[in-house]
C-alpha cells in the first residue's frame, strides 16, 4: 500500500514537471502607441480610471502583471488563455485601433462593461477570489454604469457631428 502511494506521488510529480514545459499562450506586455490608449478617446474621471486600473486592467490590456502563478502549469495555462481572449475581444492599451475603433462600437463595448460589471460577470469572479483589490462595491458599480452611459451618449453626440459633418 505504502509503495503504490509513493508510486502515485512519484508519478504526479513527474506529470507535475512535464506540464511546466508544454507551450502556453506567450505572457507577453506587447508595447502599445500612447496614442492608441482608451485614454484618447473616451473621457476617463480618476475614479473610474482607479477602477479599470483595480478590477479590469490585468486582463484588458497590455500591461498585465503576472502572478507567479501565472508561471505555474495548469494554472498558467488559464491564466494565460483569459488574457488573451480578454485582449482580444477588449484592450484598453489598444483601444482606439480595436474595440473603439469606430465610434458605434465604443459605445456597444461601454454598454457591454456596464451590464458585465452590473451582473458580476465582469471582473471574473475566481479573479476577484484571488484579488481582493478588484472587488467592486455597489456603489462602484452603479458610478461605472454612469460613467458608461454619460460617455456613451457623448460619442454618439460625437458620430452624428461627424456625419453631419461629412454630408455632402
Ligand atoms: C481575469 C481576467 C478578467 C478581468 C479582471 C476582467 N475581464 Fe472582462 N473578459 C475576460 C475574458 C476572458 C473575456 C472574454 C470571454 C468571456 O466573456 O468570458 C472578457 C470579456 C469582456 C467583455 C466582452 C463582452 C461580453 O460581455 O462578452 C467585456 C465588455 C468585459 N470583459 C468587461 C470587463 C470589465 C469592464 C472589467 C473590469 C471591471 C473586466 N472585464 C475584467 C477577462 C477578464
Amino acid at each position: 500500500m505504502k509503495t503504490l502511494l509513493r508510486r502515485i506521488l512519484i508519478a504526479g510529480a513527474a506529470v507535475f514537471v512535464a506540464l511546466q514545459i508544454a507551450p502556453v499562450f506567450p505572457r507577453t506586455n506587447p508595447a502599445a502607441a500612447a496614442t492608441s490608449g482608451i485614454h484618447n478617446q473616451v473621457e476617463v474621471p480618476a475614479e473610474m480610471d482607479a477602477i479599470l486600473r483595480r478590477a479590469c486592467w490585468n486582463c484588458h490590456s497590455n500591461d498585465t502583471k503576472w502572478p507567479w502563478y501565472g508561471y505555474v502549469a495548469p494554472a498558467s495555462w488559464l491564466i494565460a488563455r483569459d488574457v488573451d481572449k480578454a485582449r482580444e475581444i477588449m484592450n484598453f492599451s489598444v483601444w482606439t485601433e480595436q474595440a473603439g475603433k469606430k465610434l458605434q462600437m465604443a459605445v456597444g463595448m461601454l454598454a457591454a462593461s456596464c451590464a458585465d460589471v452590473n451582473i458580476g460577470r465582469m471582473p471574473k469572479p475566481e479573479y476577484v477570489f484571488l484579488h481582493s483589490e478588484a472587488m467592486l462595491t455597489e456603489a462602484d458599480k452603479q458610478g461605472f454604469c454612469e460613467w458608461t452611459k454619460r460617455e456613451g451618449k457623448r460619442l454618439l453626440v460625437l458620430k452624428r457631428k461627424q456625419a453631419a459633418a461629412s454630408a455632402p
